[in-house]
């Protein structure tokens, strides 16, 4: 007896048609007489009907949910009055016939039916669905987002293809890559002392690829990265990962517009709009306080340095004096204390001193500070009665990175609905950053970005006006892709580490097999990498990416289904040459 159907795409089109199905029990259901048994797998469920006068009635007894068991049957219509419109086999049911018990299956921990039925299923904790992950994934939520996990890397794969672009698998026993996180470290046995890194990413690989003449390479890669963990951030991701030969940047919005395009289109069945707006780094800042901004609603910050000019309130005066911005944000509602002291929080959390307010009122403004502020200040900023002022004052990043956090907060509090997919490239991003710290130039993104050619000149006199011919793609205001273009040669991957303070010997220590890589040949070349896990979180409307990873590691960065990490034995130690201080 072998399998004829899977049990949720029977439909009335196989009504009189003998059918054996295997699966697990959903449901078991005794109606005096009549044994119902939903029977499920991972297309969907069906009904099956076990009557007294069957043979298999006496194991139909014994069957619990979640057992696994084999069926044989015939299927029929179900009475009018008994179709469930629900399910898409409501309309029929199984007659059984025969039924065999293939295993039997304790009580989960936690229920698995009731997605399956149509229903909600119940809010289980986090740590529970983990450590038994084998049956979280039996769900029906669950088992769609493996589902459609396969379709997106399917349609992914079929369409760059299609374009030209060869698979290649690059290793992830490999050296640190210069991605900014700290690395995992793999001991070496046959030469103790020695340690492999697993790869941030690809990124040395794929551009020695290129000069190697691959020309168009992508990869569904693993990534890990030793950093804080996140709801969109975990040690272990997948990114889709691509490099061009011979291109600009137009060239690679275009393919992977067509490509989420194509996506959407196969794995959704939505359209999506191309080409995606591009907003300039400077310009996502001021006007929403993010490099990676949700421009799903407006509320957009606004400069207010002018109305504190003539004012007494020191606090501004002096952030100001000392070359600092103030900018402000009008909500549109009269904020409580307790709405208000939530914001101030938020703005904390992202480094400024404080969330100054007031109240716009017919008679003029109130609360906060408002007696420091000119009578037309509500008017300057365009703001009405009912509405609320809020104001950072700080260095220009702080105040707009605070002020675009409180924005977001308040859209939350204010349940602002946010709808749609809103894509977007944010471009020219600067080169460098100035690294309090370190005191000196560090890179925004990694060494070996291209900077745009017309900013060249500045790049030993005014490091920090330098563009780079980088891109991040965003999508309501997740940041799913980054990339940019490479520096190709040697002469300016030199003018770039004597930029960044990294000396000969360093970058030969850290890199030298790439850059030599790049003396043999090079041609130019650029390219992206999606958060593939970000991107589907998006597209399943999932609070995590742990819930479209399959077997994630959990917020404090623990498996608890295998328990790892987890202790080594004492020879292991000693065959790597190690030993555990801590
Ligand atoms: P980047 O570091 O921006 O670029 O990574 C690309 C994308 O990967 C996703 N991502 C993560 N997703 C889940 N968990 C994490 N810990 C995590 N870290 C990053 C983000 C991000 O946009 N080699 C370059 C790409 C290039 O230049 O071509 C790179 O790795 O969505
Ligand atoms: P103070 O005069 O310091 O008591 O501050 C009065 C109000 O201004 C408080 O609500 C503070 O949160 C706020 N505040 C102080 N400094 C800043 C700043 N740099 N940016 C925004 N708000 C501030």
């Amino acid at each position: 007896m072998k399998r004829t159907h899977y049990c949720g795409e029977l439909s009335e089109a196989n009504v009189g048609e003998r059918v054996v199905l295997e699966g697990w029990v959903n449901r078991r259901r005794d109606l005096g007489g009549l044994i119902f048994l939903d029977l499920r797998d991972r297309e969907g469920l069906v009904q099956a009907a076990v009557d007294p006068a069957s043979p298999a009635f006496a194991e139909a007894e014994r069957v619990r949910g979640e057992y696994v068991v084999r069926v044989e049957g015939t299927v029929r219509p179900r009475p009018e009055d008994q179709k469930n419109p629900r399910l898409k086999t409501g309309g029929v049911e199984v007659a059984v016939e025969s039924l065999e018990i293939l295993s039997e299956a304790k009580t989960p921990p936690f229920a698995v039916d009731a997605g399956w039925r149509g229903e909600a299923d119940p809010e289980v904790n986090e740590e529970l669905r983990l450590k038994y992950r084998y049956l979280d994934l039996r769900r029906r939520t669950m088992m769609e987002r493996l589902r459609l996990r396969h379709k997106v890397e399917k349609a992914i794969w079929d369409f760059l293809d299609r374009e030209g672009f060869y698979y290649v698998e690059t290793p992830e026993l490999t050296k640190s890559t210069p991605e900014g996180a700290r690395d995992f470290l793999v001991p070496s046995r046959l030469e103790p002392g020695k340690f492999f890194a697993l790869p941030q990413s690809p990124q040395l690989f794929k551009q020695m690829l290129m000069v190697a003449g691959v020309d168009r390479y992508f990869q569904l890669a693993k990534c890990f990265r030793d950093e804080d963990l996140r709801k969109d951030r975990q040690p272990e991701f997948t990114q889709l990962d691509m490099e061009m030969s011979f291109v600009e940047p137009e060239d690679i919005y275009a393919l992977n517009e067509r490509l989420l395009a194509h996506v959407f289109r196969e794995t959704l069945g939505i359209e999506i709009q191309t080409p995606f707006p591009r907003l300039p780094y400077r310009e996502a800042m001021e006007r929403y306080g993010s490099d990676k901004p949700e421009v799903r609603f407006g509320l957009e910050l606004k400069p207010a340095e002018a109305l504190f000019e003539e004012s007494a309130f020191r606090a501004f005066r002096s952030v100001l004096e000392a070359g600092g911005v103030v900018r402000a944000l009008v909500a549109p509602a009269v904020l409580s204390r307790k709405q208000i002291e939530a914001l101030e929080e938020e703005a904390k959390r992202y480094g400024a001193k404080g969330l100054a307010w007031a109240r716009v009122e017919k008679g003029g403004l109130t609360g906060g500070i408002a007696k420091f502020l000119p009578e037309d200040a509500a008017e300057k900023l365009g703001a009405k009665p009912g509405e609320t002022l809020l104001f950072v004052a700080d260095r220009w990043q702080t105040a707009l990175e605070a002020l675009g956090a409180v924005r977001l907060k308040l859209a939350e509090l204010l349940e602002i609905p946010r709808e749609g997919w809103a894509f977007l490239w944010v471009v020219d991003f600067p080169l460098l950053e100035w690294d309090d710290e370190a005191e000196g130039w560090t890179y925004m993104h990694h060494p070996f970005t291209m900077p745009n050619p017309e900013d060249l000149p500045y790049l030993e006199t005014d490091p920090g006006r330098v563009r780079a011919l980088a891109y991040d793609l965003v999508l309501n205001g997740v940041e799913i892709g980054g990339g940019s273009i490479r520096i190709h040669r040697m002469d300016l991957q030199k003018r770039m580490f004597e930029v960044l303070g990294i000396g000969e010997e360093e970058a030969e220590a850290k890199f030298g097999f790439f850059l030599e890589a790049l003396t043999y040949g090079a041609p130019p070349h650029g390219g992206i990498a999606w958060g593939l896990d970000r991107l589907l979180a998006l597209m399943t409307d999932s609070p995590s990416i742990r819930e479209v990873i399959p077997f994630p590691k959990n917020k404090a960065g623990r498996d608890p289904l295998t328990g790892a990490p987890s202790p080594v034995s004492e020879a292991q130690l000693a065959e790597l040459g190690l030993k555990v201080v801590v």
